[in-house]
């Protein structure tokens, strides 16, 4: 059922910064529409303001100017709908595997409906053998799986995630990669994606919203009409991926001061 799902009205989002007395623009002037069951990322450098966006329509920030709506409503908190995965796993450590995915189903009192599923979501991540382990027993990879499945686990209707995959090495990402397309056409939901890695982003998304930092605005969206799964090694890929890369040094700044 496509429709839009999320509309982002011109926000700009101003930190105060502590040495100077004066203002960082994070954001400025950012508009767009996501539409529901879409894979969108955002790619650019850093500090151009990929997270501060998310944290806004996870409901965790709030822009200075403009509006987020998240089903026709603007969003002023967090929401269960709305899920959240950060680039470092935020399990709880003294927790199992399996008592975190609980915790967030309780959290969002869908312990009851749902716990049934539990070991059906750990055997989804290949965890199954994992289930009474603590998140320090697990490695990298596994333990980002077990962020991802907890976050899935409360059936949000999008998934926003903050470079899910940045601390792994390129094969356990490239294997998480192809998990999280098997989940995102099993579920059918949302996933807003932050990235800087290109090929994970051609990979992986319908559209790529190319930002530029410094203030952080959209430079281009580019809409990636490849069939799933996706072939690194294609023409097409890396006719994409010249084309942004060009893009992105055309829209990257250099200097990482922060001078006006
Ligand atoms: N809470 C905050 N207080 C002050 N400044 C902030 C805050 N959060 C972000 N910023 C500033 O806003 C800008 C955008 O930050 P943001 O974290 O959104 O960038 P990003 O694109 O996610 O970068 P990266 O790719 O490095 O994660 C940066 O210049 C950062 O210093
Ligand atoms: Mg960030």
């Amino acid at each position: 059922m496509a429709g839009r799902l999320i509309e982002i009205d011109a926000i700009s989002k101003l930190f105060a910064r502590a040495d100077r007395g004066s203002t960082l623009t994070a954001l400025e002037n950012v508009s767009l529409d996501i539409e529901s069951g879409e894979f969108i990322s955002l790619l650019g450098a850093s500090g151009c303001g990929k997270s501060t966006l998310l944290r806004i329509l996870a409901g965790l920030e709030k822009p200075t100017m403009g509006a987020a709506k998240f089903n026709g409503e603007e969003i002023t908190g967090t929401d269960p709908k709305r899920g959240l995965v950060f680039q470092e796993h935020t399990l709880f450590p003294w927790l199992t595997i399996k008592g975190n995915i609980s915790f967030a189903l309780k959290a969002s009192k869908k312990y009851a409906d749902e716990r049934s599923k539990i070991a059906d979501w750990l055997e989804l991540a290949g965890l199954s053998d994992f289930a009474n382990s603590y998140p320090h027993q697990l490695s990298g990879g596994m333990r980002q799986r077990a962020a991802l499945v907890r976050a899935l686990a409360v059936s949000p209707d999008v998934l926003l995630l903050d470079e899910p995959l940045g601390a792994l090495d390129s094969f356990t990402r490239m294997n998480l990669q192809d998990e999280l397309i098997r989940l995102w056409e099993s579920r059918g939901n949302t996933m807003v994606m932050v990235t800087h890695d290109v090929d994970e982003a051609i990979y992986l998304s319908q559209r790529i919203v190319i930002m530029s930092p410094r203030p952080g605005r959209i430079a281009e969206i580019i809409e990636i009409p490849m069939s799933y799964p996706r072939n690194r090694g294609s023409s097409d890929f890396t006719e994409f991926r010249t084309r942004i890369l060009k893009m992105m040094d055309f829209a990257k700044d250099p200097q990482e001061d922060y001078t006006i």
